[in-house]
Formats: structure tokens, sequence, C-alpha cells
């Protein structure tokens, strides 16, 4: 099958290169020229596990294309049109701004020929796929095109794997020929994935209400944490007495800095949004929202003051990306904590993340050190704050950190060491 893929992020990436793996002849097309240029060498343009050999082998079988505009012949022929570009939030209303997903509709609209069918994986507010229906036949009214809802739900940190064992495959289309090219478009996936078949409008909304989901489950335990703190009990004791009941589930329920990364804070904002022009009050969603910004700040007094015995205290923080697995800082809890840090006191900040060292170093500029390993980072702390999950930071040496701290204290957000908010 002939797919076309724009936009080449930490979901048109991985999505063009399963695809490809799977046999099909996959395009993918980004705006950005240094982004196709490194993807044309064979290198990656950003982190993932599996990654770069699902690139080369791509490539190497003939595969897999990159090209950076939306020339004719990249969508003449191409029975797949997926759209995977951005859609950030709106800073100024919190909405989902679709402007680079219109000018990337615009560019198919203009010079495709052919029937095909336009799958929108970028996550986008219900109604849109109706805007760009309707946007297309402005543009373009001799263009037969079928707009269709694909919503893309892998993790960031596991994208190949999730590309290749999706837990579902949402498609919003009503129609039966369409369902069934994308079904033949994922039939090489073994196991066969479960897939949902619903309206367009479901489908979008089935996205956002499924994110919202997921961070209010982080900010309710969350608020168990600090209640257990309080009153004297063990969050991981009441987590796992809570996730054994398979109605509530154990995933999400581990307390941490608050959620991040660029789905998360964004999606719930413009789901607000979206409910509020339809005249609906998500009062949990919103609380979520306000409830995990004021959690970064928490943090980073909760830290602030475990060193306020010290003039000027050098901490060392260990992770920058908003987890484990990928080198994305987009809204990281680990960013907000460090900006709160050294906008609010005399401290030192000396970081180092295995991955992500470069996209923190866009956002922090020279506000802080970078290390070139953690054990150069920890050196001379006073304090040592864990702030993102990696492997690496488990189980650390404590011995040859103690040698090389100048005190022995940890505070270990993501629980990654058992040791929480203690001394060694
Ligand atoms: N990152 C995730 O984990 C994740 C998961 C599920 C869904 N999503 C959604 O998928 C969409 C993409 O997210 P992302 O994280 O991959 O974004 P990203 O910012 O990593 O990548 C978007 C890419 O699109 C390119 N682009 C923008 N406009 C273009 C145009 N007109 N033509 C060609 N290329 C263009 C950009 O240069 C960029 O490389 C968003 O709507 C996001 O909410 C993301």
């Amino acid at each position: 099958m002939k797919i076309t893929i724009i936009g080449t992020g930490y979901v048109g990436l991985p999505t063009g290169a399963g695809l490809a793996s799977l046999g099909h002849d996959v395009t993918c097309v980004d705006c950005v020229k240094d982004t196709i240029e490194t993807l044309k060498a064979g290198k990656v343009t950003l982190y993932e596990k599996g990654l770069e050999e699902l690139l080369t082998s791509g490539m190497t079988s003939g595969h897999l294309h990159f090209t950076c505009s939306i020339e004719k012949e990249v969508v003449r022929g191409a029975q797949v049109i997926i759209i995977a570009v951005g859609t950030p939030e709106n800073l100024r209303t919190g909405e989902a701004d679709l402007s680079y997903l219109f000018a990337a509709v615009e560019q198919v609209a203009k010079k495709l020929e052919g029937p095909a069918v336009v799958a929108i994986k970028s996550t986008v507010p219900v109604g849109t796929g109706d805007e760009v229906e309707r946007f297309i036949r402005k543009t373009n009214p001799r263009v037969q095109a079928e707009i269709i809802s694909l919503p893309e739900f892998l993790r960031e940190g596991y994208a190949v794997h999730d590309f290749f064992h999706p837990k579902r495959i949402v498609v919003g289309t009503q129609s039966e020929k369409v369902r069934s090219l994308i079904r033949e478009m994922y039939a090489p996936l073994s196991p066969a994935p479960k897939m949902l078949f619903v309206s367009r409008r479901s489908s979008e909304l089935i996205k956002y209400a499924s994110n919202a989901f997921l961070a209010m489950k982080i900010h309710y335990i969350n608020e168990m944490a600090d209640l257990c703190e309080a009153a004297g009990a063990n969050i991981h004791e009441v987590s796992r007495g809570m996730g054994a009941d398979t109605r509530i589930g154990s995933a999400f329920l581990q307390p941490g800095p608050g959620y991040g990364g660029s789905c998360f804070p964004k999606d719930t904002k413009a789901l607000l949004h979206m409910a509020r022009k339809h005249g609906i009050n998500l009062s949990l969603v919103r609380s979520t929202i306000l409830g995990n910004e004021e959690r970064r700040k928490l943090m980073a007094i909760k830290i602030l003051k475990s060193v306020e015995d010290i003039q000027r205290p050098r901490i060392a923080i260990w992770g920058l990306a908003f987890k484990e697995g990928t080198d994305d800082c987009r809204e990281s809890p680990a960013i907000g904590i460090i900006q709160y840090i050294i906008t609010h006191s005399a401290a030192t900040v000396v970081a180092y993340d295995p991955k992500a060292m470069q996209n923190a170093h866009k956002l922090l500029g020279d506000s802080i050190k970078y290390a070139s390993n953690k054990e150069a980072a920890a050196q001379g702390a006073d304090m040592l704050v864990i702030l993102t999950g990696w492997d690496d930071f488990i189980s650390p040496d404590l011995k040859k950190l103690k040698m090389i701290m100048n005190t022995s204290r940890i505070m270990d957000l993501r629980f990654t060491m058992s040791l929480t908010g203690s001394s060694f």
C-alpha cells in the first residue's frame, strides 16, 4: 500500500518506519529541511528505543522515503495520507492550535488528484474532521478525499513497541470501504490488533477522554501521596492495594512530580476548552490541571526546604526528560522544577540526563550547569534529586555517592530507589 505521512515527529517517524517495516511503501514528509536531511542520512532526529534500527531497515529495503515538501508525486497514488503534525497549546486560550494541521491539509488539498483517505492522526478537537472536509472541498472541489480520524495512543519511550503491539486501533469513519482499507494497512501486525470502528467525532473524543483520564489518575495518586505523608501511611502500599483491584488497575498509580510531556498538559487544557464551548463543565479535568501545575511548585519548594540550612546550595538533578525512555523535555516536570529553583533561590543546579541534555539546553540555556554523567552531577552536591525514572538511576552506588557528595541528602521523586526524601 502506498502511504504518505506528514510530520516526522515523535508520532510520525515511528509510525512511518513501522508501516514501512510491514511492507508498505511509505513516504515521510516534514517541512523542516534539517530533519529530512538527517533522516535521509539514516540518522534519527529524536530518541526512541529501536527507532534507528527500524529506520535503517526501512531505508535499506527501499520501503521508506523522506522528502521536504508535499509535491504532487508525494500524494499522487497514495491510498492513505496520514497527518501527524503537532497540535500544540494555544498559549492565550488553552485550545489546540490547528494552524499546522490546516497548513498541511491545504498543501494536500492543492496537490491531491485521485481519491485518497486522509487520516488525521494528530490529536484534534471534536468536529475537526468535519472542518477539514469542508476546507478541502472549498480548496479543491474536484478532489475526492475521505477524511477519517485515526488517533494515536503510543507512549513516548515505547513508541516502536507500541506501534507493533497497540492496545487498540481506533478508526473514526462510517465508510465500510475505508474501514477495510485501514484493516488492510494494519493486517501484517501480529498478533492482530483490536480495532475499534466508531464515528469520526467519537474517535476524536476518545483520544482526549483517554489522556485526561490518565492525567486524572496521576493527579489523584499524587494527592493520595500527600495525604499518606501527612497521615503516616505509605503511598506504595496504598497504591499496591488499590491497583490490585482490576476495576482500578495498577498503571498510572505511581506518585511523582506530576505529569508532563507534549500530550497530557495540552490535551487536558484543550479538552476543557472544547467542553466549555459546548457548555459542559469538566470540573475533574479542571482541578487536575490546576493541581498538576501546583505540584511542580510544591516539589520545588520541598527541595529548597531540604537545603535551607545551606547558603548557596549545589543541587544535583538526575533526569531532565519528562519521563524515562525519551529525550522529550516538552512540559517536563524536571524543567519546571529547575526553573522554579533557579528563580527563587541562590542554588546552583547541576543536571544530567542520559538522552535529553540537548533538548533541555534549548529550554534552560546556560542557567544551569550540565554534567557529562550522573556521578559528575553529584560531585560536591549538597543534595541529589531524581526527577526522571531512567533505569540508570535505579540502585545507584550509595557508598560512592556518600564519598563524592557534600551531604547525604537524596530526594527521589520518581521512587527509583525506594529512598524517599531521606538521607543515607
Ligand atoms: N508525542 C506523543 O507521544 C503523542 C502521542 C499521541 C498523539 N500525539 C499527537 O500527535 C501529533 C504529533 O505529535 P508529535 O509529538 O509527533 O509532534 P512533533 O512536534 O514531535 O512533530 C510534528 C512534526 O510535524 C512537522 N510539521 C509541522 N507542520 C508541517 C507541515 N505543514 N508539513 C510537514 N511537516 C510539518 C514538524 O516539523 C514536526 O517535525 C500531535 O497532535 C500530538 O498531540 C502525540
